[in-house]
Order: C-alpha cells, then sequence, then structure tokens
C-alpha cells in the first residue's frame, strides 16, 4: 500500500493537494497546513498533524490577531502613552473575551499563566484546606497535588465507580477541593463534569477542572456546570503564544500570599529601614498573581482564539470531531493487532483523541513508521499521565492520535491505511 499519488509528491516538484469532494475537509484554516514532510524513499507528502492533544497549531485568526497587536505593541498597565493604553486595552480585552468564553460568574476571577500546568500549581498554593484528585490525571493535575499533601484516590473501571468512590471519600473525610480532568489526554474520554460538581458540593468541596484536553473541543459554562476553577492552555487551543488561564472564584485568590512577588502583584511597598524590612501591600483581583511583565500576545492570541471558536459554533465543532474521531475509531477497531484504549468502560463521550497499541512494534516504531512512510505526526509514550498509561497495561506506552480543527477525512484516511499497511509487514 502507498499514500494516495493526490497527497504525495516526487522530491523537487512542486506540491500540489487535489481536494477529492466527497472527503469531509478541516473545519478551519489553521498555521503549517501547507507543510511537506520528507519521506524515506525521497518523496515528500503534505503533512498530516495528529499530535493536536500536545500542542495546537494557530488559527489563522490568531495569527493576525496576534500580527495586528504586534503592531501596535508596548507596555502595559504602567503607561500613560497611546500605545500603552492600546495594548492594556488588549490585554483587558482578552481577558473579558475568555470570561465570557467559559461562561464565568460575574465576580470570578481570570488569571493568565503561562499555561495548564502554571495554572494548577497557582491555585495548588490557594486552596485553603485538603485535596482529593484521582489517578488517571495528567501529571499536571496530579504533582502539585501531590506537593500540598492531597489524597490521590484510584479511579475504578468505570464513571459510575468512579463517581461512588468520590463519594465514599467525601463523605468519610471533607476536603476543600476535588480536582479532575475535563477529558483524558491519553484516551479522550469525558468525565461528567456537572454531575461532579453537584457531588463535590454536596460535600461541601468545590471543583476545579483540568480543561486542557476540554476547552480546546467543547465548550463549558463554568456558571451552568457549577465548575468552581477551569485551567487551561493557549497552545491546545491553537494560541500557542506562551499563555494558559486560570479562572474561578476570588476569595482563594484574594486571600492567599502571591506565588510570584513582584511588580504588578503589589500596589504598595514601603521600606522600613530601623528594622531592615519592607512592607507590601498586595493587590487583590487578577494582578495579585500575575507579578512581572505580563504575556499581552499570549492573551490576545487566546482571546482571538475563543472568539473564532465561538463563531465556529459548539455544533459544528461536535460533528466534524465525532464523524472524524468515529470514522478513526471504527477502522483502527478492524485492524489486526492494534488496540485502541479506554480508561472507563461505560465512558460514552470523548473528544477526539485516540490512543492504541499495534502488537509487536514498540509506540516510538510505530511513531516513526507514520512518520518516515507517510508524512504523518502522532505522539508515543506515556503522555504524563504514566499511572494511568500504566494501569492500561501499556508499560511501554502506546501511540495517541488527536484530532482538531485543521483535520480533514483525508488525513484520518491516510493514517488508517498507513497502520494497515504496517500490520501487513513481516515484523
Ligand atoms: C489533561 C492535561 N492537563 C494538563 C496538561 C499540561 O498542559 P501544559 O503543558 O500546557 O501546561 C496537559 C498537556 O498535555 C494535558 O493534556
Amino acid at each position: 500500500m502507498s499514500i494516495a499519488t493526490t497527497e504525495r509528491t516526487a522530491v523537487c516538484l512542486t506540491p500540489t493537494v487535489r481536494s477529492t469532494p466527497v472527503a469531509l475537509g478541516p473545519l478551519a484554516a489553521v498555521t503549517g497546513a501547507d507543510e511537506y514532510a520528507p519521506l524515506r524513499d525521497g518523496a515528500t507528502v503534505r503533512y498530516a498533524n495528529f499530535d493536536y492533544a500536545a500542542s495546537a497549531p494557530a488559527l489563522i485568526e490568531v495569527q493576525n490577531a496576534v500580527q495586528e497587536a504586534l503592531g501596535e505593541y508596548a507596555s502595559v498597565h504602567r503607561g500613560a502613552g497611546h500605545l500603552s493604553q492600546r495594548s492594556t486595552s488588549r490585554y483587558e480585552q482578552a481577558r473579558e473575551i475568555v470570561a465570557e468564553f467559559v461562561g464565568a460568574r460575574a465576580d470570578d476571577h481570570v488569571i493568565f499563566t503561562g499555561n495548564t500546568t502554571d495554572s494548577i500549581n497557582l491555585l495548588a498554593a490557594c486552596v485553603p484546606g485538603e485535596v482529593v484528585v484521582l489517578d488517571c490525571e495528567h501529571h499536571a493535575n496530579l504533582l502539585p497535588w501531590k506537593k500540598i499533601g492531597a489524597r490521590v484516590i484510584s479511579a475504578p473501571l468505570s464513571i459510575e465507580g468512579t463517581l461512588e468512590v468520590l463519594e465514599k471519600e467525601l463523605s468519610s473525610r471533607p476536603a476543600a477541593l476535588v480536582s479532575v480532568t475535563g477529558a483524558s489526554n491519553v484516551t479522550g474520554e469525558v468525565l461528567p463534569i456537572r454531575r461532579l460538581a453537584a457531588l463535590a458540593h454536596r460535600h461541601g468541596a468545590r471543583i476545579a477542572v483540568d480543561g486542557a484536553q476540554l476547552v480546546p473541543h467543547r465548550r463549558i459554562s463554568l456558571r451552568e456546570s457549577g465548575v468552581d476553577y477551569l485551567a487551561f492552555s493557549g497552545h491546545k487551543l491553537y494560541a500557542p503564544f506562551g499563555s494558559g488561564v486560570l479562572v474561578g472564584r476570588a476569595d482563594w485568590f484574594d486571600e492567599a500570599e502571591p506565588v510570584r512577588c513582584g511588580g504588578g502583584a503589589s500596589y504598595e511597598v514601603i521600606g522600613t529601614p530601623v528594622a531592615k524590612t519592607v512592607e507590601v501591600a498586595w493587590h487583590t483581583g487578577p494582578a495579585r498573581h500575575e507579578a512581572g511583565s505580563p504575556n499581552v500576545l499570549g492573551a490576545v492570541a487566546i482571546g482571538a482564539a475563543c472568539e473564532a471558536i465561538a463563531r465556529l459554533g459548539e455544533d459544528a465543532i461536535a460533528r466534524h470531531e465525532r464523524f472524524l474521531t468515529d470514522l478513526l475509531l471504527t477502522s483502527l477497531e478492524r485492524i489486526d493487532g492494534v488496540r485502541t484504549l479506554k480508561i472507563w468502560a461505560d465512558s460514552t463521550e470523548r473528544v477526539g483523541i485516540v490512543a492504541f497499541t499495534v502488537e509487536g512494534r514498540a509506540p516510538r516504531e510505530v511513531a516513526e513508521f507514520l512518520s518516515s512512510e507517510y508524512g504523518i505526526g502522532v505522539r508515543d509514550g506515556k503522555f504524563c499521565a504514566h499511572p494511568v498509561v500504566n494501569r492500561l497495561g501499556c508499560y511501554d506506552g502506546a501511540v495517541r492520535a488527536s484530532i482538531g480543527l485543521g483535520t480533514g477525512e483525508n488525513d484520518v484516511r491516510r493514517l488508517v491505511r498507513a497502520l494497515e499497511d504496517l500490520s501487513a509487514r513481516q515484523k
């Protein structure tokens, strides 16, 4: 088998892509869509990106917004000059757009961070009590909690079982916070966030959602879901300019000592030479946790991504992704030796992430084959979620294909053909 001749080119020929009228195309234009990848035999092929879950390309709208903001870029917050005011206004506008996009309550804080990891570490520094977390999490939603002594619960093999175990844990000993993933970065399975929020609240706990994999795929409203805190990354939301978000209830943020201390977080610092010290009065509000010069372009990028995704519409995104994910899953399940992974036997919803193993092949070997023979980029390994990948029996890791707004049906069909080819080859 080989790549369709429409997608593959001989070396030195100008790449051309003939559209196939019946195939479902990408839902949105993204950067890198016309990139050609070199193959082992010297030809090139249009790069098929199946690594959205690690880092998504920028939406063209995001690229344009950043370009425009760059043209007027200047310092923020402390300047009276024209461009300083323009940059400040863009930064604060991005905050409002994000608040609207995630259905924040009027008194929630939207804090710009570096990424999801940064957001969860910040929240961990603000929680005024015990935390409960599941062991199936990405390390970003596990290790910051472990550091502050969280209770780590082993997630049973069903969602109903997981809810029961959490219910039992919170009834036996109260906690201030439960922190869960919105969608698994290994399997894409989605947890029932509203039910989890209601469960936590019944026991007097708040709930934080690691939205790194959920927010790029599904709309979530803090107001409607009851979620207290949400963390996510710009670079997984088609806005790879170094910013992330932590949004949620103001009181813990306003009462906690800032983790990063410096200018911007403090509104008054008084030197007391006799005592050889300084007294600091910290801001309340997002500024308290945004010390230092903020990443204006990162925030602008996230704001532009939120607006572009909202314009595309939740239904269109879900339809596009469901079609491609179902096509990929059903096709993979028909290939000899390919096993797709699932954490919870009763899960019914997933975002566009499919992890699998190929019998007798190391995940890295599969990933290298897909890249060098078919120009396909996937991720292999344990995806920074070692406990759950081990629990799924994949001690050497697995391969993960993740889909996004720039993925088309032809990409999925190429991935399936490649795996059929690999499965048919003699070891
Ligand atoms: C579910 C989940 N949470 C957190 C993270 C960490 O995100 P970041 O690397 O942007 O901090 C990731 C990254 O892959 C993830 O998939």
